[in-house]
């Protein structure tokens, strides 16, 4: 007997409905749904079209090759533009803010399509990260870059995985898997476990002596009761952390021996990277922190590149490194 599974578009149309909200929301999103299927398309089939390579724009035959990264910023434009409902972008792969439908537009939205770069050569899991706000619908609206407290929902692909997982405001983090026709189904709530037992910690660990102090004085007191675990690009590394409990942290690198390779300001981006994950998280009872303790929803971006460190997963470890990150020194 087939089992029918339930889709992600049929879920959303009932979570709309039930919060009495339009439809608008759902245009946007199978626009970012089609997207993240051609990427996944190109992605599965890019190394036999050179698409994983850094190659260059044209090839010896003279045809276009396109790196995957410039593919999936091109087929994410192309949908959020023929959506309508988008008021500008900010990609990860654009120096400068994207006007799309300035006037008629509904959404900001925020997103990388293709991040943890160093496994494209690899083929292995890559990230599709966004969030989206919303237009002031009482007044003028200013386009003031919005603070991860003020996302309606964010949202993760693990490419070529076929899964996905979403953060809806105040309604929960919901995890779906890419069936054999393509469509995302089998909505499942998620939520940090409580129990420690598979609790993973996940950082770069080439990178743990650069560290300020008491952040590797944290990592040599709590690492012995955690498996460690790290793939290198955020989507996967979260995808565990939020299944299995535990942390993903990215610091600040304040003590490399070369200090032009500080990143006093940590290296993940905030508007599309971190505030994505902590908005998920938040959703599945958990939390994330920047270098200083702060939360990263908190955060009032100032730049739309801007970058920030990242602790972010259980709420008690985030709790727990939070009160180091505010000691002074
Ligand atoms: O910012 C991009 C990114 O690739 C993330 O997806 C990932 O978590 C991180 O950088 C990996 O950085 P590193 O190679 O320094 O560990």
């Amino acid at each position: 007997m087939y089992r029918f599974e339930q889709t992600f578009m049929n879920f959303l149309l009932q979570h709309q409905e039930r919060h009495k909200r339009t439809y608008h929301f759902l245009i946007l999103m199978d626009a970012l749904i089609s997207s993240a299927k051609h990427i996944q398309h190109y992605y599965l089939t890019g190394a036999l079209k050179g698409n994983l390579d850094s190659a260059e724009d044209v090839n010896v035959q003279g045809e276009d090759v396109m790196r995957m990264d410039r593919i999936a910023q091109e087929v994410t434009l192309y949908y959020l533009k023929s959506s309508g409902r988008v008021i500008h972008a900010i990609s990860e792969e654009s120096d400068e803010i994207i006007p799309i439908h300035p006037e008629g537009g509904r959404y900001f939205v925020y997103f990388d399509p293709l991040d943890g770069s160093s496994n494209i050569p690899h083929g292995l899991p890559v990230g599709f990260l966004f969030g989206i706000a919303k237009r002031n619908l009482d007044g003028p609206e200013d386009g003031h870059l919005r603070a991860g407290k003020d996302y309606i929902a964010a949202g993760m692909f693990v490419i070529p995985t076929g899964t996905f997982t979403l953060g809806l405001k105040e309604a929960g983090a919901w995890r779906f898997h890419i069936d054999e026709t393509m469509t995302f189904v089998r909505p499942t709530r998620i939520w940090l476990p409580e129990d420690m037992k598979n609790w993973e910690l996940s950082f770069n660990a080439s990178n743990r002596h650069t560290y300020a102090e008491r952040v590797q004085k944290w990592i040599l007191e709590n690492e012995s009761r955690y498996a460690f675990r790290y793939l290198g690009a955020l989507a996967g590394d979260f995808h565990r952390v939020l299944s299995n409990g535990g942390m993903f942290m990215y610091p600040a690198i304040v003590n490399h021996p070369n200090p032009k390779k500080n990143r006093p300001e940590g290296k993940l981006r905030l508007m599309y990277e971190a505030a994505v994950v902590a908005f998920i998280c938040r959703e599945a009872g958990g939390a994330a922190v920047n270098e200083e303790g702060i939360p990263i929803l908190d955060i009032q971006p100032t730049k739309h590149h801007q970058r920030t460190a990242l602790y972010v997963g259980s709420k008690r470890l985030v709790d727990d490194i939070t009160k180091v990150l505010k000691e002074k020194g």
